[in-house]
């Protein structure tokens, strides 16, 4: 028999849009389930920046239609409601995914409501924990280098590579038998490598414009919000190459910019999509992938977590645990 649902539930919530101080737990009421929606109980959810830049006023602050608001896109947890009785996710099913937030209550806290079409089953070979690090992060690589068209023998340039998304983005391109070149501080080299980076830069040290050239796609994960790293990129990418570029917005005249050298550039949103999900999750539970999880914080010190996020350095990702992993 499932146990029965609560009337209540904790959760990190704002009252406001502001800095971290805001982040308050919350007894909450317990999220609505419509339509083809399953209930999931959380155990693990992990930080994006989205997540920071909506709490603070920008991303997807706009769509906020209430306070207390919950943030938090990504999650790991079991199923603990279904809209009908042969549901592909039975109640009891360890799922992961992420949800349309703030079109719907985030999963910072220990239930949330998620579209079916959202949810994976998670990597058996995982925890909670290192599965809630994934499906954001892991979905916008993938996607961005899907985008890009990437094959066998590109030169790939991936900004930011031992971040949340680039870990995965490094991963999948190697995979896909690029010779892979990523960019980070010294102090991530031995880590990109471990990956399966071909070559590595010191952001900080070298301007990759000199060490690197005819490269066919960059995928660039700090735009010009540092350095104009986006801008700086076109003169490495080959004519016909592409720029896919995921913080949207820092650089307004991107598309023109590339045009005027003959080459492809455009931004990405990650769709929730289970489909695509379900992919990864079969390279995650075959090792041929793997997730790395930087730092783990207890839901209440959820603002901690949030914080080492917006300090922009963090090594794969930070979650935040809002249950005991389940036994076996
Ligand atoms: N549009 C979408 O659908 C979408 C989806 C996901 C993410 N995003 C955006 O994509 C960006 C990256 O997301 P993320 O989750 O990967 O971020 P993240 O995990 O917070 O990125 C942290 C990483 O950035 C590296 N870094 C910082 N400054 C750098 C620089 N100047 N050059 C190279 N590396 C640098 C750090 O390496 P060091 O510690 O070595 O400095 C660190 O490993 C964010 O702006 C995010 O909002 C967009």
């Amino acid at each position: 028999m499932p146990e029965p649902l609560p009337e209540t539930m904790r959760a990190l919530v704002v009252d406001r849009l502001g800095d971290a101080d805001e982040l308050r737990l919350a007894a909450v009421a317990m999220p609505l389930r419509i339509a083809d929606e399953v209930l999931v109980r959380v155990i693990a959810a992990s930080v994006n920046p989205i997540d920071v830049k909506t709490r603070s006023g920008r991303g997807s602050s706009a769509a906020i239609s209430s306070f207390p608001f919950i943030g938090g896109s990504d999650f790991s947890g079991v199923v603990a409601a279904v809209p009908y009785a042969q549901h592909p996710f039975p109640v009891g099913t360890p799922v992961f995914g992420m949800g349309r937030v703030p079109r719907v209550g985030g999963s910072f806290a220990e239930f949330v409501t998620v579209a079916s079409t959202a949810v994976a089953v998670k990597p058996a070979n995982l925890s909670h924990v290192e599965a809630a690090a994934a499906p954001v992060a892991a979905q916008t690589a993938w996607g961005m280098l899907q985008l890009a068209g990437i094959g066998a023998g590109d030169r790939v340039l991936v900004h930011a590579g031992a971040g949340g998304v680039g870990h995965f983005a490094v991963q999948f391109a190697r995979l896909a038998g690029a010779h892979v070149i990523a960019t980070a501080s010294a102090a991530n080299a031995a880590f990109l490598r471990e990956l399966g980076a071909h070559e590595t830069i010191d952001y900080a040290a070298q301007r990759f414009e000199d060490v690197v050239s005819d490269v066919d796609v960059v995928i660039d994960l700090i735009g010009n919000v540092h350095d104009d790293t986006g801008s700086r990129s076109l003169e490495v990418l080959r004519e016909g190459g592409c720029l896919v570029n995921a913080p949207t917005g820092s650089w307004p005249t991107m598309q023109t910019d590339a045009a005027a050298r003959g080459i492809r550039a455009t931004g990405y949103n990650v769709p929730a999509d289970g489909r695509m999900l379900a992919e990864i999750a079969a390279l995650l539970e075959s090792g041929a992938v793997r997730v790395h999880v930087d730092r783990e914080f207890p839901l209440e010190d959820g603002a901690d977590a949030q914080r080492a996020v917006e300090g922009g350095h963090v090594r794969g990702k930070v979650v935040v645990r809002a249950a005991e992993e389940p036994a076996l």
